[in-house]
């Protein structure tokens, strides 16, 4: 059914100005730093990537590898020293995600692997709210973003005040937040999902309404699922409510045999135009099981990337839009990560302890 109602900043005229946010992003602490390394191209350096290019060789130009492998290198080497691990989200570039991260997925994966780490540190390949989800369900160790204004459309788009007005309007009715959203949303909330789990995770409520924030696009994807009336917030990813339909249809008609695959952060004329929807891990399964010929991933450019890597024999068609956020973290910045121990995230303890509760939830429901 259709979303039951939907409510932005401009429908509460006594919404209060953003206040300052509660999670902090520090910088590299003195004394931590530890010397540049040579990155230059050698034969060593050739023979100790050589199979990590392997991974990413039909993505990645030889020309361009001698520019890459160095850092490569140093990246892996550091990780060692500082005992620290990647986790790098599917729209990080091939050469991130094949060649220095040691675990790659879509948001759930990210956060459930973030419950497992051994290691000290956790240097997060992707956006600020998954670096705070990883903090959040690791207080004692250190988390590192390698670029601190790597944010989020949807994220920006809500705020913890925003979630505590629709409670006042809709008294009773419980709230699941998208990940996609900031510590202090997540401490206002019920329960948190992702979009691999979203329509689990309302039903899971057993209510007959449930507020569903801030993604008005997975609102009504997970409203056509399910009984449970959703009543949505106005908020939109920049990257999947650009592409149309139309988009859609003219790929089609120029070649009907093209199998076509969308995130559910798409608008719904997308959805009702592809041939499956769903969450990064659940697109890169559906490619890996089916082995289409020719296939279009309705979502971030990486991602055709990423499992074109993966399955050279799945020729990709890449009318895809860049996310600015996620591209923000670049080989470069992740090792100046490593060597300096910038930048950190850190959570108020208070606000840990309530966001939390909602990220934990999602993750001890059982599937
Ligand atoms: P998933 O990888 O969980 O599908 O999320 C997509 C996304 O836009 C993350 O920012
Ligand atoms: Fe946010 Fe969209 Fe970028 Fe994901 S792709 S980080 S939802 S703006």
């Amino acid at each position: 059914m259709p979303i039951t109602g939907i409510y932005g900043p401009d429908d509460f005229t006594n919404r209060p100005q953003a206040q300052t946010a509660r999670t902090h992003v520090m910088p590299a602490r003195t004394g931590a730093a530890l010397p540049m390394p040579s990155l230059e191209w050698t034969p060593e350096v050739e023979q100790a990537t050589a199979h990590l290019y392997e991974r990413v060789k039909h993505v990645i130009p030889p020309i361009e590898w001698p520019l890459m492998a160095p850092t490569i290198k140093a990246i892996n080497e550091l990780k060692r020293a500082r005992n620290a691990v990647i986790l790098a989200h599917n729209y990080q570039t091939p050469e991130i995600f094949h060649c220095v991260a040691d675990i790659g997925g879509d948001s759930l994966q990210l956060a459930v692997e973030a419950t497992k780490v051994k290691a000290d540190i956790i240097v997060q390949c992707g956006v600020h709210f998954m670096a705070e989800t990883s903090k959040l369900l690791n207080p004692d160790k250190t988390v590192l973003i390698p670029d601190q204004r790597a944010g989020c459309s949807l994220a920006a788009s809500i705020t913890g005040a925003d979630v505590r007005l629709l409670r006042e309007k809709f008294p009773g009715v419980p709230v699941v937040a998208y990940v996609n959203t900031s510590a202090e949303v997540k401490a206002e909330v019920d329960i948190c999902c992702t979009s691999s789990n979203a329509v689990q995770v309302v039903e899971s409520l057993n209510a007959p309404s449930v507020i569903f924030l801030p993604d008005r696009y997975l609102a009504s994807y997970v409203a056509s699922k399910t009984d449970v009336k959703i009543i949505a917030w106005k908020g939109a990813c920049e990257v999947h409510e650009r592409f149309t339909g139309d988009e859609l249809r003219s790929l089609r008609e120029a070649d009907p045999s093209v199998q076509i695959i969308a995130h559910p952060e798409c608008p719904p004329d997308v959805l009702a135009e592809a041939d499956f929807t769903g969450s990064t891990a659940h697109m890169i399964n559906w490619v890996r099981a089916k082995r289409p010929k020719r296939l279009v991933m309705i979502t971030e450019c990486s991602m055709a990337d990423n499992v074109h890597a993966e399955l050279p024999d799945v020729e990709m068609l890449r009318p895809c839009n860049l996310c600015p956020h996620m591209k923000r973290i670049t080989l470069a910045n992740i090792l100046e990560s490593l060597l300096t121990l910038g930048e950190e995230v850190t959570i108020e303890p208070e606000l840990a302890v309530r966001a939390r509760r909602s990220v934990e939830r999602m993750i001890n429901l059982k599937n």
